[in-house]
């Protein structure tokens, strides 16, 4: 029986210029490179220039995307962004890409997961493409976290960056087998007894300030590896397929000894995971489609391949999308 699948037609991705690395920062707070390195894989991040916000980095993400699918931004019709540093509380920042883009139909819409943003962003377009309510979809994850850091607290300032990434994704029919190209599976999940272990401290109904990030490190520590593998556990056992079958795995840059510790408890082969945590830090919602971008501009996914994606972030929420490019 055929099937209607979300196949990814191109990627894009930007980075601010200013490249602010951990020795640039050890003359800032108590810290230094050596421990940023072993605690966190991180050894540079970028960081948005003054009046360069969110919407302009998830702009050229866009338009990055739509030259690499070679689609017009008039054929979009939904427009989907994951952050959690919008430009302003509302309008949402996906409605500024719109504009800019000139696109005036369809539906445009931010959504929120902090880490997770871009799986659930994603997630939420492949589930509108496959019901058919929508065409084409660009799917964003744009971050300015620089915004939010306490540049005094080196617990947190060390681990951030900012960048933006995007895919294009189009509802195409399939044999409905999971050799289809396209997304093949998401699963989705948050748990909000966990609520304070990462979070901002403001916010408009609560404080009326923006806020400042705050993290008990060790806590998140501790529940990412189990919360990543039983979700990328989900995406095998609703597919069929295994960590054998994967090319590559994309995870969420937040910190390479999650990463190892996750890859390694599902024995996905270390060759097959991309990396980028050392030179965008955790963008968080843009890291994943920024990893992305990456390798498939160095000719690492071709068409054909099996890409596991996953995230964990603040909530917490946790998620991940089986995909074949
Ligand atoms: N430089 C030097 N020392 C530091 C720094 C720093 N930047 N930050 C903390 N320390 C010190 C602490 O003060 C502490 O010192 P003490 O022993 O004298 O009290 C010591 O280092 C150990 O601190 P811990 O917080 O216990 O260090 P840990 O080994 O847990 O590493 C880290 C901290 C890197 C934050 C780790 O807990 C981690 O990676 N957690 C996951 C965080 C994460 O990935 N968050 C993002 C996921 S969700 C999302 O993406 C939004």
């Amino acid at each position: 029986m055929t099937a209607i699948r979300s196949v990814v037609l191109g990627c894009g991705s930007y980075l601010p210029r200013q490249i602010l690395t951990n020795a640039e920062l050890a003359a800032r707070v108590d810290t230094s490179d050596e421990w940023i390195v072993q605690r966190t894989g991180i050894r540079q991040r970028h960081i948005a220039a003054e009046g360069e916000f969110t919407s302009h980095l998830a702009m050229n993400a866009a338009r990055a995307a739509l030259a690499h699918a070679r689609v017009d931004a008039q054929s979009i019709d939904l427009i989907v962004l994951a952050t959690s540093t919008p430009d302003n509380t509302f309008p949402a920042t996906a409605v500024a890409v719109q504009e800019a883009l000139g696109i005036n139909r369809g539906a445009a819409f931010d959504l929120q997961a902090v880490c997770s943003g871009f799986i659930f962003a994603l997630a939420t377009a492949d589930n509108f493409l496959r019901a058919g309510a929508y065409k084409r979809a660009l799917v964003i994850g744009a971050e300015t976290f620089s915004r939010i850091l306490d540049w005094k607290d080196r617990g947190t300032c060390v681990l951030f960056g900012d960048g933006a990434g995007a895919v294009v994704l189009e509802a195409e029919v399939q044999p409905g087998k999971s050799s289809d190209r396209g997304i093949l599976t998401t699963h989705l999940r948050s748990d909000g007894r966990h609520k304070s272990k990462l979070y901002v401290d403001g916010g408009p109904s609560s404080t009326q300030t923006v806020g400042y990030l705050r993290m008990e490190g060790r806590e998140v520590f501790k529940h990412a590896v189990g919360m990543i593998t039983d979700v990328i556990v989900d995406a095998f056992n609703a597919t069929g397929l295994t960590a054998e079958d994967i090319d590559w795995f994309i995870p969420h840059q937040a910190n390479k000894r999650i990463i190892d510790a996750s890859a390694h408890k599902l024995h996905i082969a270390p060759q097959k995971v991309v990396l980028t945590v050392d030179l965008h830090g955790n963008t968080s919602a843009a890291s994943i489609p920024l990893a992305l971008a990456v390798a498939v501009k160095d000719g690492r996914v071709k068409k054909g391949d099996l890409v596991l994606l996953e995230a964990m972030g603040g909530g917490f929420t946790w998620g991940s999308a089986l995909l074949r490019w």
